[in-house]
């Protein structure tokens, strides 16, 4: 049985779907939730599911990246994890730290990778005009929202749409990949997961009949 740490800085709707995922027959178990901001909504939700909580506050650190990875390091230690998953942790981690964790830390990214790395991706999808956005789950490397995809989802951009309803659409489609990702994971299978699947088109929102 693998064990999961879920890094967060937020809500966690992304920590809660994960965890929630790991029953039965799946081949993981959250064992920590942690979060760098101490009040984060995300830690209510994981101690409200059981699950283990710490808090790094990355404040005291004042951008001393190296400290602040070291008490990261030394908070996760116990809870031995196998795997790593980041769920909108805004931090941005070294290539020494990640170096640790060498193909066993995840990142979901709401983007369509290699499209938008950074921040404010919704937006720059709807500046340019795309017709499409969506999310990506992929392994964490040294360089910013980079790394091997293990999986995408698909949404559409719809004429109107805000970065609030759009984040809204691709936050959903983050809920159902990152689980279906993390299964595939913990199993040895880095086959990639795209969704909407072969027979599910993109939700449009526009009615078809
Ligand atoms: C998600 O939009 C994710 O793509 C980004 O941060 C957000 C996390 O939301 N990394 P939550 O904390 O999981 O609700």
């Amino acid at each position: 049985m693998k064990r999961v740490a879920i890094l967060i800085s937020g809500g966690g709707s992304n920590m809660e779907t994960l965890s929630r995922s790991m029953t039965g027959d799946h081949p993981a178990r959250p064992a920590l939730v942690l979060s760098n901001v101490p009040d984060a909504g995300g830690l209510v939700k994981a101690r409200a599911m059981g699950i283990s909580t710490e808090v790094v506050d990355h404040r005291p650190f004042k951008g001393d990246r190296p400290a602040f990875e070291a008490a990261l390091a030394k908070a996760i230690a116990p809870y031995t994890p196998d795997i790593i998953c980041l769920a909108g942790f805004m931090r941005i981690l070294t290539p020494e730290f990640v170096g640790l964790w060498q193909g066993r830390m995840l990142n979901i990214h709401p983007s369509l990778l290699p499209k938008y790395r950074g921040l404010n991706t919704h937006q720059r999808a709807i500046d340019a005009g795309d017709h499409e956005a969506g999310c990506t789950v992929h392994v964490v490397t040294g360089d910013l929202d980079d790394g091997p995809i293990l999986g995408q989802a698909r949404v559409a951009v719809l004429p109107g749409d805000s970065t609030e309803t759009l984040a809204a659409r691709v936050l959903e489609m983050e809920h159902r990949l990152y689980p279906e990702v993390l299964r595939r994971f913990a199993a040895g299978d880095n086959t990639p997961v795209c969704l909407p699947g072969p027979d599910e088109r993109p939700k449009t929102g526009e009615r078809s009949d």
